[in-house]
């Protein structure tokens, strides 16, 4: 009886998403937001979560206007394991289910690991972390009685090898990463699919919003400390709803992610090698005062 179940959900799955019930944290901006998009697109129904209930309620507006799809908004601080398992209730309380879970409300933080404020990174560890992962527990409960589902990670390249000066913030990720893989191979015989997201960069509003904790540098939080120019988010909005389709493993978004991930596994000398000229680069960039990446 479960076996039928189970099957019949992963083929409808299969086919499109429309009146799917999707969880979506970190909503309010960013890549959230246009996974959040992505899925209204597909005739999803969302519930959107974020600390900025305006921001949220502006955005379930958007949605419902643009799509004609029923958005609830339930402002959630992730890093509170309470309103964490609550949100995923609250979700089903309203909709009777959910189908599918996004994990993807994170942030950052810069510092030497020799130097990182122990209590800054365990906020970002209650965030990036313990927050997905109390989620991630309600959801499985819910997915289980429903006869299966989707919860996807939002990782980063990040969680496969490490980011100078981001130490604290790739740790974060790989943990995830660590216990994604886990959750997948356990959860494949309740039919809950388990899907990591993998950006690189992407142009969002992400360095700006992370921690600083270099000593002297701590007055330039809110400034952009990102390498470069990223992808627009909506990128990784179509990337994720293709995954949960298809239901991917893991996704990467760009070919040069997927090198960079693929040099760092294959070469690891030379990979060491040119972390330590982006440390020196990056260290620079935080010393020179007020010169914003
Ligand atoms: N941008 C990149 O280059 C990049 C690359 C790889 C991976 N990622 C990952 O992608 C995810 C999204 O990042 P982003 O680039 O979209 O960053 P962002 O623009 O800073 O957006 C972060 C989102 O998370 C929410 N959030 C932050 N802290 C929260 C908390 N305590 N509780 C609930 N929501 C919280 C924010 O909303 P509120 O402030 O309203 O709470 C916002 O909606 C993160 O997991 C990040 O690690 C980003």
């Amino acid at each position: 009886m479960r076996e039928r179940r189970s099957r019949t959900r992963k083929a409808a799955m299969g086919e499109n998403l429309i009146g799917r019930v999707a969880v979506v944290t970190g909503a309010s901006k960013g890549i959230g937001a246009a996974i959040a998009e992505s899925l209204a697109a597909e005739g999803c129904r969302l519930v959107l979560a974020a600390r900025s209930a305006d921001r949220l309620e502006k955005m379930a507006e958007e949605l419902r206007a643009r799509y004609r799809v029923e958005v609830l908004s339930v402002p959630t601080d992730i890093s509170d394991e309470r309103q964490a398992r609550n949100l995923v209730e609250t979700a089903a309380a309203h909709f009777g289910c959910v189908d599918i879970l996004i994990n993807n409300a994170g942030m950052g933080i810069y510092g030497a690991i020799d130097e990182l404020n122990l209590d800054d990174l365990r906020h970002v560890f209650e965030v990036n972390f313990f927050g997905p992962l109390a989620a991630l527990q309600e959801a499985v409960v819910l997915m289980r009685r429903q006869g299966g589902g989707t919860i996807v990670n939002v990782s980063s390249i990040v969680g496969r090898f490490p980011q100078p000066l981001g130490g604290g913030y790739t740790a974060t990720k790989f943990a995830l990463q660590g216990a994604s893989g886990a959750a997948r191979a356990e959860l494949k015989r309740d039919n809950i699919d388990l899907i990591l997201v993998c950006p690189g960069l992407t142009e969002t509003e992400f360095s700006q919003n992370s921690r600083i904790s270099v000593p002297g540098a701590e007055h330039r939080q809110g400034e952009r400390h990102s390498l470069g120019r990223g992808v627009e988010p909506a990128k990784v909005g179509r990337r994720t709803v293709k995954a949960i389709r298809r239901g991917e493993r893991e996704v990467y978004i760009t070919l040069f992610d997927r090198f960079l991930v693929l040099a760092a596994t294959l070469l690891p000398g030379l990979f060491q090698w040119a972390l330590v000229y982006v440390t020196r680069y990056r260290r620079r960039r935080f010393e020179e005062d007020g010169a914003n990446e």
